[in-house]
């Protein structure tokens, strides 16, 4: 059963669960508990897990609003907002389509009568969803870059009938690439859950082995680091941010500032713009990274922990992200035109994947400050029309500009459909005059203009 608390104390939590366990039978290693401190944050952690059973809110009056909101959004989930004695009369008789409200008088009691009523009339289940068992999808398309195989791979005949279809060691090629996925339209192959520690070792060797490659490749680095940020995404979605997950993520991004060295160029990088084919949100996070660089080198903060940072955090930006069509949005008017054929959850993973992927980087261990600061702020713009929060230029960081400038400079090119022969970087900067003439968006404009054009 998964039940996320907003706003709750740690008191309340135990008590809670202590009741689903005496009273429901409910062990504690069966609850998978969450939480959040802000609805904001709820409305992020809800987007890549909507099969939560249940949702348990502390009471103010801001946080009604955003459980409203969530309320609607998520119709189906149950919502319990937790009174205190002082509002219990004005609230209680108040319910709001999928929300009740509960005086907390006696809070043992209350919660274990809403849990018996609930259970009768089935608005909430004990039972654990079924999910895909014992298997973790990986896209078919990451294959060719993990030949040979890493472990044996399965296909899924039906919810629950997976039938292996390749063996550790084997070669996955063109061929069969051709054969499942352009012919039978299989997105997905399967790996047995209990081999992805496996997986991700091998993945993590193969760039140690990279790096050390003389002389260094960077085709080969580009590749292989664009493919562990699609399985590090696919990972976090169906086996959580492990220790491994998180340590193949900083490989991958020590391999992708190896690929551009210490003096990344623009027109370089926008050379590779060919390369990003249907992997998008790898190689746009692998691209998105050389050109932060880039436009951090031409402000002269071209140190190396500088490049870590923004490597990081192009790593991290859109890896909340699930779905490579969402992440080629830009913006919410791209996302309006494009509503119907992506469907309602398309528009929360777009506006709270900045949130959610900043979440994650802070829990990582050993990285520098400000790494999630860049990606909660990557869609943010200088004039406050951006999104989540909508802060203008004086509450954007530096590095959160330099990263904005250069996802602009990407989005500037795919929307032009150049190569780097045609980019002109002053026609750039005065599509972007507007919004660059404050504060450290216009000082990196400065900064841009004195780049020398392509020859
Ligand atoms: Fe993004
Ligand atoms: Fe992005």
């Amino acid at each position: 059963m998964k039940i996320h608390f907003i706003h709750c104390n740690k008191e309340l939590r135990d008590l809670l669960c202590t009741v689903l366990e005496v009273r429901f039978g409910i062990p504690h290693n069966k609850l998978q508990i969450s939480d959040s401190e802000t609805g904001e944050e709820a409305r992020g952690v809800l987007v890549l897990n909507p099969d939560i059973d249940l949702i348990i809110s502390g009471h103010s009056r801001e946080m009604m609003e955003q459980v409203k909101k969530i309320s609607a959004d998520y119709p189906q989930i149950p919502i319990l907002v937790l009174l205190n004695q002082s509002v219990h009369q004005e609230f209680s008789q108040q319910k709001v389509m999928n929300i009740t409200m509960l005086g907390m008088d006696d809070a043992g009691t209350s919660f274990a009568n809403y849990i018996e009523t609930s259970l009768a009339n089935g608005t909430l289940q004990t039972s654990e969803k079924q999910e895909d068992g014992s298997f973790c999808r990986i896209r078919t398309l990451m294959l060719v870059r993990m030949s040979p195989l890493k472990t044996d791979i399965f296909i899924r005949l039906s919810e629950n009938k997976f039938i292996k279809l390749m063996r550790e060691g084997d070669f996955f090629d063109g061929a069969d690439l051709e054969r499942y996925y352009q012919v039978k339209k299989v997105e997905h192959l399967y790996i047995k859950k209990d081999e992805v520690d496996e997986l991700i070792s091998k993945l993590g060797s193969d760039i140690q082995l990279t790096l050390k490659i003389k002389p260094f490749d960077n085709a080969l680095a580009r590749s292989r680091a664009a493919a562990s940020q699609e399985v590090v995404r696919e990972l976090i979605d169906k086996v959580g941010f492990s220790r491994m997950v998180q340590d193949l993520a900083k490989d991958s991004v020590r391999l992708t500032v190896a690929s551009f060295g210490a003096k990344p160029d623009i027109y370089s990088a926008l050379m590779r713009l060919k390369e990003m084919k249907s992997e998008y949100i790898g190689f746009h996070s692998i691209l998105l990274a050389e050109l932060a660089c880039c436009v951090a080198t031409l402000a002269q903060w071209s140190s190396p922990a500088t490049f870590q940072k923004l490597a990081l955090a192009a790593f991290f930006h859109d890896v909340a992200i699930k779905d490579n069509e969402i992440a080629a949005l830009w913006t919410p008017a791209e996302l309006n035109d494009a509503a119907s054929r992506l469907g309602p959850g398309a528009a929360r993973e777009l506006k709270f994947h900045p949130i959610q992927g900043s979440e994650l980087v802070k829990q990582l261990k050993e990285i520098p400050p400000d790494v999630d600061i860049i990606v909660v702020q990557h869609h943010e713009r200088p004039d406050g029309s951006g999104y989540p929060r909508g802060l203008t230029h004086t509450y954007i960081g530096p590095l959160s500009a330099v990263f904005i400038v250069a996802h602009d400079m990407l989005s500037y090119m795919l929307a032009w459909q150049m190569d780097a022969k045609s980019f002109n970087i002053l026609s750039f900067l005065e599509t972007y005059k507007d919004e660059y003439c404050r504060g450290h968006f216009k000082m990196l404009a400065k900064a841009l203009e004195k780049y020398p054009r392509q020859a």
